[in-house]
C-alpha cells in the first residue's frame, strides 16, 4: 500500500535516484518556495537521517520540525540577528573586484535564505542527547547529512546552517530541549526555486594521498583559513 499526500507519492518519491548521482549532486539549496510540504515527507527524510551512523548505535538524534508561521518568524529574527552581521566581513570582501564569482553566488544565497527563513515551510532543527556531559555532535552530522540527501532524493531543497547556536540555551529551551540535549543544526527545508546540480569542488586528487603524506605537498598552496 502507497501513501498519498498532497498529491505526493510519499512511499515512492525518491527512491529510483542513483546513490552516487545523489551525493555528486546535493548542494546548498537555499532559494524556497514557501507552499508546505507535507508532514509525511518531512517524516521520510528524517527516517533516511535515523539510519546514519552513532558511536555504540547510541542513535542520540532528535528532530523537530518548526512549521507554524509564529514560531518560524520567531526563529529567523534570532538566525538574522547572528547571521548578518557574520556575513558583513564576506560583504566587505566581496568588494574587491577580484573575489571569486562562485564565493559571491553562496554568499548572496545565504543572505537571500536569512532574508526569507521565516517563508520557508520547515526548519528543522537537529539535536541530540549528551553522554558523559559531551555533546555528541560527531553522531549527528552523519544523519544531518544523510537527511540532506534524502532531501535531494524526493526533490526538496536544504541545507545546513548552524548560526542559531549562537543564542545559546535560548533556542533549545524554546524547543523543548533540555540542556543535555542541545541543538546543533538547523535545516531549512522546502520546495526548491533552483535546481539541484554538482556544487564547486576542488578535485579529489588534490586532497587524496596514499600511505602517507608526501614532504611539502601540503605547503603553501591552500591552507585552512
Ligand atoms: C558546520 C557547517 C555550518 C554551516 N553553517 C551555515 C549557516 O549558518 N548558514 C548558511 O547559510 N550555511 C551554512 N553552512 C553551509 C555552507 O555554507 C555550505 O555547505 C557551503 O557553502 C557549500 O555549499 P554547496 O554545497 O552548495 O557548494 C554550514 C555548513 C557546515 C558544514
Amino acid at each position: 500500500m502507497t501513501t498519498a499526500s498532497a498529491g505526493v507519492d510519499i512511499d515512492r518519491i525518491g527512491e529510483d535516484v542513483a546513490l552516487l548521482d545523489g551525493i555528486r549532486t546535493t548542494r546548498a539549496i537555499r532559494r524556497l518556495r514557501p507552499d508546505p510540504v507535507p508532514p509525511a515527507l518531512i517524516r521520510k527524510v528524517c527516517e533516511a537521517g535515523t539510519f546514519a551512523p552513532s558511536g555504540g548505535n547510541r542513535q542520540p538524534w532528535i528532530f523537530i520540525a518548526v512549521t507554524e508561521p509564529a514560531r518560524r518568524a520567531w526563529v529567523a529574527e534570532r538566525y538574522r540577528a547572528v547571521f548578518l552581521p557574520y556575513i558583513q566581513t564576506a560583504l566587505d570582501a566581496a568588494k574587491d573586484p577580484g573575489y571569486p564569482e562562485a564565493k559571491r553566488r553562496n554568499m548572496r544565497a545565504a543572505i537571500h535564505l536569512a532574508e526569507h527563513l521565516h517563508e520557508v515551510p520547515v526548519l528543522l532543527f537537529v539535536a541530540g542527547w549528551t553522554r558523559r556531559g559531551q555533546p555528541q555532535t560527531q553522531a549527528l552530522f552523519p544523519a544531518i547529512q544523510n537527511v540532506l540527501l534524502a532531501c535531494r532524493a524526493v526533490g526538496l531543497g536544504a541545507s545546513l546552517t548552524t548560526a542559531h547556536t549562537a543564542h545559546g540555551r535560548e533556542v533549545d529551551e524554546w524547543l523543548g530541549l533540555p540542556p543535555n540535549c542541545p541543538s546543533c543544526a538547523l535545516l531549512p527545508i522546502g520546495w526548491p526555486l533552483g535546481r539541484y546540480g554538482r556544487p564547486a569542488r576542488r578535485p579529489v586528487d588534490t586532497c587524496l594521498f596514499w600511505d602517507a603524506v608526501p614532504a611539502g605537498a601540503l605547503g603553501g598552496s591552500r591552507r585552512a583559513e
